[in-house]
This record gives structure tokens, C-alpha cells and sequence, in this order.
């Protein structure tokens, strides 16, 4: 019988398939020893704000736990690490919440078991990854191209959402954050998802947070920490403008209707369809 090992990307392979991959592979996976029964995944599709409730969750994390480190982008992943980048996840290291909060853009995986799910209207999102992409050097095509394609494009967005949301398991313990519902009001949105995890969070603690994680901030942060540190065209923005709607400025009237259409269920469940 082969011996599996399990990639924390909803993947298994052997595990001599696994190290090949790891080598090979810039934007390598962790291979996470095993789940926990405790773990918190952050869940997205690129571009949907996942950077944002990182940091805002390390800020809350830090200060509850009376650690004095400021976050940045060189650091975050110590404190919540991302399955693409960070070749082990380690042990919780935090006093609070004393359980592992892992980022990861992975489609449904059995082994996340509680889940914050984060989506942003998929037009922003698409523009989004475009311009980061395109600053990345990793696509070189129209913003038209980019979403017909299926490993980045609007098909691959519905797969996302769909897999987490409309065929996930039973067992699953999701909390769904809309990126939207994060930009109107920051703190009503944490302190709604704190009490759903079961956390009673003082308001200056969530308040420092905001203030921490605040796009200016963040700008800040990144040009100071050259976006951790990885290697990225001149012009390359990380915090390009986060707002939401200016999908409006770039999307053609065809491309639109094209996104429209591929996702209609779904816009309509989240409050998007206009
Ligand atoms: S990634 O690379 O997939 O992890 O990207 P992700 O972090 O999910 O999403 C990046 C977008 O989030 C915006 N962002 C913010 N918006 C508002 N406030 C804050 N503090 C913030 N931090 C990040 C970021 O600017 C990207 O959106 P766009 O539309 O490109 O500006």
C-alpha cells in the first residue's frame, strides 16, 4: 500500500511526489505534521481581503496575548502563516486564542474544520488580481483574458465560493465575512465575528487593530517591508486601492455581463447583484 501524505491544499499525494513538488515549487504549500481539531483556517479566493483579516486578527492576537511585536508584512506570516508561502506551520505560539489560525486560498479540504470564509464582490476581486498578476509578472494577457481564464478567471471564483459554501460538509464551521461589510464598518464585523467564535473582544483592543490595519497604515507597511520581501516588479503595488466598486473604471460592459452571468447565483446570495 502507498504511503500518503496530505497537503494542506485538499492534494494528496505520496510523499515523495510532495518533497518533488515542495522543491520545485516557489509558492510552495506547507506540509502541516497534522490538522488540529482547533485550527482556524482564513479562507478566500485571491484577492478578497485576506492580508487585511490577517493582520487585523494578529494585531487582536498580539495585544490580547501581551505581545509587543508590530505586525508587518515580513512578520505576519510568523503569527499567522500562509499555506503558500510558509514551508512549516508550527505549534500556536500565542497565548491568545491558543488555537492556530492558518491563511489559505485552497478550494473545500475535509481537514479545515472551522473556517472564516471571506468574499468580496467578484468584480473587484478579478480587477484586483489583474493589476497584481500583471505587477507579478505572472500574466500577461487583458483583464478580459484574465477572467475567462479558468485557473484565475470568474469560473475559478465560483468554484471557490461553491466549494465552501454550497458543497462544503455538514461538519464544517464557517463564519462568512464579506470584504464590503469589513470596509463599511470594521469594527462591527470583528466584534460580530469574535462573538461568533466565541470571544468577547474590549473595544480598544478591536479599535487599536482597525487603526493597525488601516489601509494607510498598511501602505506604509509595505513600502517599508518591500511586501515581505519578495520579488516584485518596480511599480508594483500590493495595496493597490482597497475600495470597493472600481471594478466600474476597468471592466468593459462585455466583460461585466460575462462575470454577471458565470456567478448569478451567487451575487444574488451575497447581496451583490445590481
Ligand atoms: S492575496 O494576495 O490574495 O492574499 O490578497 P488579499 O489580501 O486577499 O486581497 C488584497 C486586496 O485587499 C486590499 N486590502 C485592503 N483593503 C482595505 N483596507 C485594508 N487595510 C486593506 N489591506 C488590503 C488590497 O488593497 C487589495 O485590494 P485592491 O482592490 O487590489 O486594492
Amino acid at each position: 500500500m502507498k504511503k500518503f501524505s496530505v497537503l494542506f491544499d485538499g492534494v494528496v499525494s505520496t510523499t515523495k511526489e510532495a518533497v518533488k513538488k515542495i522543491a520545485h515549487n516557489k509558492h510552495t504549500l506547507s506540509l502541516v505534521d497534522q490538522p488540529r481539531h482547533d485550527d482556524l483556517y482564513i479562507v478566500s479566493f485571491p484577492k478578497s481581503g485576506a492580508t487585511w483579516m490577517d493582520f487585523l486578527m494578529a494585531n487582536i492576537h498580539t495585544t490580547m496575548s501581551g505581545d509587543k511585536r508590530s505586525i508587518n508584512f515580513f512578520n505576519i506570516h510568523t503569527i499567522i502563516p500562509d499555506v503558500h508561502y510558509c514551508r512549516q506551520v508550527g505549534v500556536a505560539n500565542l497565548a491568545f486564542p491558543g488555537f492556530r489560525v492558518i491563511k489559505s486560498h485552497a478550494e473545500f479540504n475535509r481537514y479545515y474544520k472551522n473556517v472564516v470564509y471571506l468574499i468580496r464582490d467578484p468584480r473587484d476581486a478579478m480587477v484586483s488580481y489583474y493589476k497584481f498578476l500583471v505587477g507579478l509578472g505572472q500574466f500577461s494577457g487583458t483583464v478580459s483574458d484574465l477572467i475567462r481564464s479558468p485557473r484565475y478567471g470568474i469560473d475559478a471564483w465560483v468554484n471557490h465560493v461553491d466549494s465552501w459554501y454550497f458543497k462544503s460538509e455538514a461538519s464544517l464551521r464557517i463564519t462568512i465575512v464579506r470584504y464590503e461589510d469589513l470596509k463599511n464598518d470594521s469594527y462591527s464585523a470583528l466584534k460580530h465575528l469574535y462573538n461568533t467564535l466565541g470571544f468577547e473582544i474590549s473595544d480598544e483592543v478591536l479599535n487599536l487593530a482597525i487603526q493597525k490595519s488601516s489601509f494607510d497604515n498598511m501602505k506604509i507597511l509595505e513600502k517599508a517591508w518591500n511586501y515581505g520581501g519578495r520579488p516584485v516588479a518596480e511599480n508594483f503595488k500590493f495595496m493597490q486601492k482597497g475600495v470597493s466598486g472600481s471594478w466600474n473604471e476597468i471592466l468593459s460592459e462585455n466583460d461585466h455581463a460575462y462575470i454577471c452571468k458565470a456567478s448569478e447565483k451567487i451575487l444574488l446570495e451575497f447581496g451583490y447583484a445590481k
